[in-house]
């Protein structure tokens, strides 16, 4: 029966089956994260009922469906080449917030996504 069980746990892919129905489970635990992959656990427990006792200590795990995806935070890519120096002497390069970018509700890059710095062309020197 056990044997049966465990295959039926795998062909449906439902880790609540319960195989050790005897076994006096506690309730599940909590989550072990709030985001992302993270199992919850119950111990099971001294059966006075059947007699069927597991040793002490002994937990089973679940992996716990629905968690939303962790937050993502968002980082900078390298700052791309200087731009043509402008008449007024200023030249600039950019930088975008995808490295990676910002997912499921993680923070936004921090700082200034163009860099301006002075330049000195012929044209605009004799300015
Ligand atoms: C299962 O464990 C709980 C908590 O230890 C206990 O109160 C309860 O009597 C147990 N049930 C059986 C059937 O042994
Ligand atoms: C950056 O430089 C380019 C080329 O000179 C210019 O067209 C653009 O407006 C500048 N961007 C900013 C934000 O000043
Ligand atoms: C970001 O831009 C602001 C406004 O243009 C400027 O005052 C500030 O100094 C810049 N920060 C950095 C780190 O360049
Ligand atoms: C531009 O030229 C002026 C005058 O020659 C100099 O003082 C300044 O440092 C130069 N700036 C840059 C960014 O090269």
């Amino acid at each position: 029966m056990k044997i049966l069980c465990l295959v039926m746990m795998l062909l449906l892919q439902n880790l609540e089956i319960d195989c050790e129905v005897s076994l006096n489970w506690s309730e599940w635990g909590n989550c072990k994260a709030t985001c992302g992959h993270a199992s919850r656990s119950s111990r099971c427990r001294p059966n006075i009922g059947t007699g069927r006792n597991c040793p002490n200590g002994q937990y089973r795990n679940q992996w716990c469906r629905n968690l939303p995806k962790c937050p993502i935070s968002g980082g900078w890519s390298d700052w791309g080449q200087w731009n043509e120096c402008s008449q007024n002497c200023i030249q600039n390069r950019t930088r975008t917030c995808t490295n990676p970018p910002q997912q499921y509700g993680g923070n936004d890059c921090i700082g200034n996504a163009t860099m301006f710095a002075s330049c000195n062309l012929t044209a605009c020197k004799a300015l």
